[in-house]
């Protein structure tokens, strides 16, 4: 299992500071860039991230929550071992969002809301690195974890499988030091973590608490 904390969690007056505390038990830093529109909340756009990346260690799992990742994707300074995902029901055609993060050099992530039938892969699959399963609706950190998450992570184990994908498979929200050990024995290989990590009053006792959970 890989670990991402999810800095949307964290104090953004010191995001860079919140990062250094949880790199050593962290194998990804899990950035959230939400538009405004495709989900109702703002956060973050390339210039932040590219500013906040300079000085950390570990590669960046970027999700894009905006409608048009085409745009975008290519503004982010992309280093070895970077995911950028963007979500199936974005505005643009997958097909070319996909072809955009790939010229970019960053493993390319599709993520879908819970509501997303996972068959919608099927088209894009020989081409993706990553599937980020949404466990919450998107937006906000902090929100209870749907209840079919196991079920789901387990079904899209066996998609992949069925179809010689070898994307991982990631998993974002409402992960806590409960139900972590249940998604990963279902598939999830990359986990993201917000307020289980930044609403603890010992971040990395916390992260050690999620690993030792497993
Ligand atoms: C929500 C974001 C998540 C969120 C996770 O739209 O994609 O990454 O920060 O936070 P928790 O773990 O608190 O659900
Ligand atoms: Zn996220």
């Amino acid at each position: 299992m890989k670990l991402a904390p999810s800095l949307l969690s964290a104090d953004f007056g010191k995001l860079r500071d919140e990062a250094f505390e949880v790199e050593p038990q962290a194998d990804y830093f899990h950035i959230d860039v939400m538009d405004g529109h495709f989900v109702p909340n703002l956060t973050i756009g390339p210039p932040a991230v590219n500013s906040l990346r300079r000085g950390l260690s570990r590669p960046l799992d970027i999700h894009l929550m905006i409608d048009y990742p085409a745009i975008y994707a290519p503004q982010f300074d992309v280093c070895a071992g970077d995911f950028i995902t963007f979500h199936i029901e974005a505005k643009d055609d997958p097909h070319r969002v996909i072809d955009i993060i790939a010229a970019t050099g960053a493993g390319v992530g599709i993520s879908l809301r819970p509501a997303t039938p996972l068959s919608v892969l099927r088209p894009y699959l020989k081409q993706v690195d990553l599937v980020l399963v949404m466990t919450v609706e998107p937006g906000f950190s902090g929100q209870q974890i749907v209840t079919d998450a196991v079920e789901r992570i387990a079904e899209l184990a066996s998609l992949l499988s069925k179809n010689s994908s070898k994307a991982m498979i990631a998993v974002d929200g409402g992960v806590n030091k409960n139900n972590i050990d249940s998604l990963v024995r279902a598939g999830a290989e990359l986990v993201v973590v917000g307020s289980a990590i930044f609403s603890a009053p010992d971040r990395r006792a916390a992260m050690e608490e999620l690993i030792a959970a497993v």
